[in-house]
C-alpha cells in the first residue's frame, strides 16, 4: 500500500545500533507524555518519545479523539505511538492513520487494569499469545518494512502464578520472529501491580540475552545512575523511565548525572516551551508537570497554594514571587505544529463499529485531576515520597 509520508521516518533499528551505550527512552504515559512534554526531554538526553497510549477504536472513528489526543511538530522526532487495541484491524487501521507522522506504533500488552483487561486490551492480550502474533504479522504486512512495530509487555506468569521467564522469552522470540522492530519490558508480571513488588532484574536481563532484536528495559529508573546501573545488569539496548522524568525531566541528561531533583535550567525550559504553547497546552497539564518536577522543593505550604493555582497567569506570578522562576522567550521563535490531517486513509467500515460511542469516549477525562495526580497531592501533604504507587492504577482514572 502506498501511504503518503509527512516527512522521512527515522530507521528505528538504527537508532539503536548506533547508539554509544544505551538508547534514552521517555516512556508512553496517559495524560503526561504529550508533545510539549516530549520537547522538555528531548531537550534533556531523551533520544527516543513515546505518545500516550491511545485507543484504537476511539482514533479510528472519531476526528475529535484524534484531534485532541494526537499532536506534533518537526521538533518531536524519532516519535512512537502507542495504542491500545484488542485485534489486528484495530491496530492496523490506527497505523495507517498515523503514519505520517510518527516513526512506529507500539501495542500495548502492559496495561494491568481490570477495565482494560475487560476489553481484551492491554496485560489482556498476553493471555492471547496468538492475537498478539496476528496483530504484528498483520502490521508488517500492511505497512512498509522501515516502519517501527512493537510491543510493550510485561514479564509473563507461569500456571503457579509465579513470574515464568521461560514463558516470557518464548513469547518475546514468537514476536522477534513475527518481525517487531524492538520491544518494551516491564519487569514485573500483570500480578505485581504496585511500586514496591520487587523488579525482576535478572529476568529482564534473560530475556535480553535471549534476542537478536533490541529491548528496553523499564522500571523504577528515578536518576542517570539508576539507568546506567540497569542497563548495565540487562544489557539492554534501551532503558525507559516514566515516573522518574515526570519527577526529573532532566534524569537522561549526562549534565547532571548526580542530580537527585530537576535543576532549575530544566524548570525554566518548562516555562519557555508552555509559554510559546500558548493555547496548545492546557494549563492543567502545564501545572501538573511543574508540580511533579518542582514542589518537592518547595515548602509545604507552598505546594499547597501552587496546586491551588487556576491560570497560567497566577501560576507564573507565584514562581516568580516565591521562586525566582520566569520564562525567558521573550524574543524566541514560536516552535511548529504539525497541521495534522487525516484524509490520507479510510478506516474500512468493519472497524467502525463502535462509531458512535466512540465520538465521546476518551481513555481518560480531561476535566478530572486523574488517579495519579490526585495521589501524587496527597502524598505531598504527608511525606515527600510516593511509597506504594499502584502502578496498575495509573493509565485512568478506574480501579
Ligand atoms: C501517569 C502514568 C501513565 C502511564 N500511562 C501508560 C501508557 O499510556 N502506556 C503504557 O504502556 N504504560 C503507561 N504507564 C506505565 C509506564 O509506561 C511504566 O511502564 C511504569 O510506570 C513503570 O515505569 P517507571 O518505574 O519508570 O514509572 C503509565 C505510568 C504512569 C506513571
Amino acid at each position: 500500500m502506498q501511504l503518503h509520508q509527512q516527512r522521512p521516518h527515522h530507521d528505528i533499528a538504527a537508532l539503536f545500533a548506533e547508539a554509544k551505550d544505551y538508547l534514552r527512552i521517555s516512556a508512553p504515559m496517559v495524560r503526561y507524555s504529550k508533545l510539549e512534554f516530549r520537547r522538555l526531554v528531548r531537550q534533556n538526553g531523551v533520544q527516543l518519545a513515546f505518545t500516550p497510549m491511545m485507543i484504537s477504536d476511539s482514533i479510528n472513528n472519531s476526528e475529535k479523539a484524534r484531534q485532541n489526543e494526537f499532536s506534533t511538530g518537526p521538533d518531536d522526532q524519532p516519535l512512537i505511538a502507542q495504542f491500545a487495541a484488542k485485534d489486528a484491524t484495530e491496530f492496523a487501521t490506527s497505523a495507517q492513520l498515523i503514519y505520517p507522522y510518527v516513526d512506529g506504533v507500539d501495542l500495548n500488552c502492559g496495561c494491568p487494569q481490570s477495565w482494560a483487561i475487560a476489553k481484551g486490551y492491554g496485560c489482556g492480550l498476553l493471555r492471547q499469545p496468538d492475537q498478539i502474533r496476528d496483530v504484528v504479522q498483520t502490521l508488517r504486512r500492511t505497512l512498509p518494512t522501515d516502519f517501527s512495530v512493537s510491543v510493550k509487555m510485561r514479564l509473563l506468569q507461569g500456571n503457579d502464578n509465579e513470574t515464568s521467564v521461560q514463558k516470557t522469552i518464548e513469547l518475546a522470540q514468537q514476536l522477534e520472529h513475527c518481525g517487531v522492530t524492538f520491544l518494551t519490558l516491564h519487569g514485573r508480571t500483570a500480578a505485581q501491580k504496585h511500586s514496591k513488588d520487587t523488579l525482576n532484574i535478572e529476568a529482564m536481563a534473560e530475556v535480553a540475552k535471549s534476542l537478536r532484536i533490541p529491548l528496553i528495559v523499564n522500571g523504577n529508573v528515578e536518576s542517570f545512575q539508576d539507568a546506567c546501573e540497569l542497563h548495565e545488569k540487562t544489557q539492554a539496548a534501551g532503558v525507559m523511565a516514566a515516573r522518574g522524568l515526570l519527577a526529573n525531566p532532566a534524569l537522561f541528561n549526562s549534565d547532571y548525572p548526580l542530580a537527585t531533583a530537576t535543576p532549575r535550567a530544566c524548570v525554566e525550559q518548562w516555562l519557555d516551551i508552555a509559554e510559546l504553547a500558548g493555547d496548545h497546552l492546557l494549563f492543567q497539564c502545564f501545572l501538573h508537570h511543574l508540580s511533579f518536577m518542582w514542589s518537592n522543593q518547595m515548602k509545604r505550604i507552598l505546594r499547597v497554594q501552587l496546586n491551588s493555582l487556576n491560570s497560567k497567569s497566577q501560576v507564573l506570578e507565584f514562581l516568580d514571587e516565591h521562586c525566582d522562576l520566569r520564562p525567558s522567550v521573550a524574543n524566541s521563535t514560536p516552535p511548529v505544529y504539525t497541521n495534522c490531517t487525516y484524509n490520507h486513509f479510510t478506516p474500512p467500515k468493519h472497524s467502525r463499529h463502535l462509531a458512535a460511542e466512540a465520538e465521546e469516549k476518551s481513555c481518560w477525562d480531561a476535566a478530572s485531576d486523574g488517579k495519579f495526580f490526585s495521589e501524587f497531592k496527597s502524598q505531598q501533604l504527608s511525606s515527600n515520597n510516593m511509597e506504594d504507587l499502584e502502578l496498575g492504577g495509573l493509565f485512568a482514572d478506574e480501579d
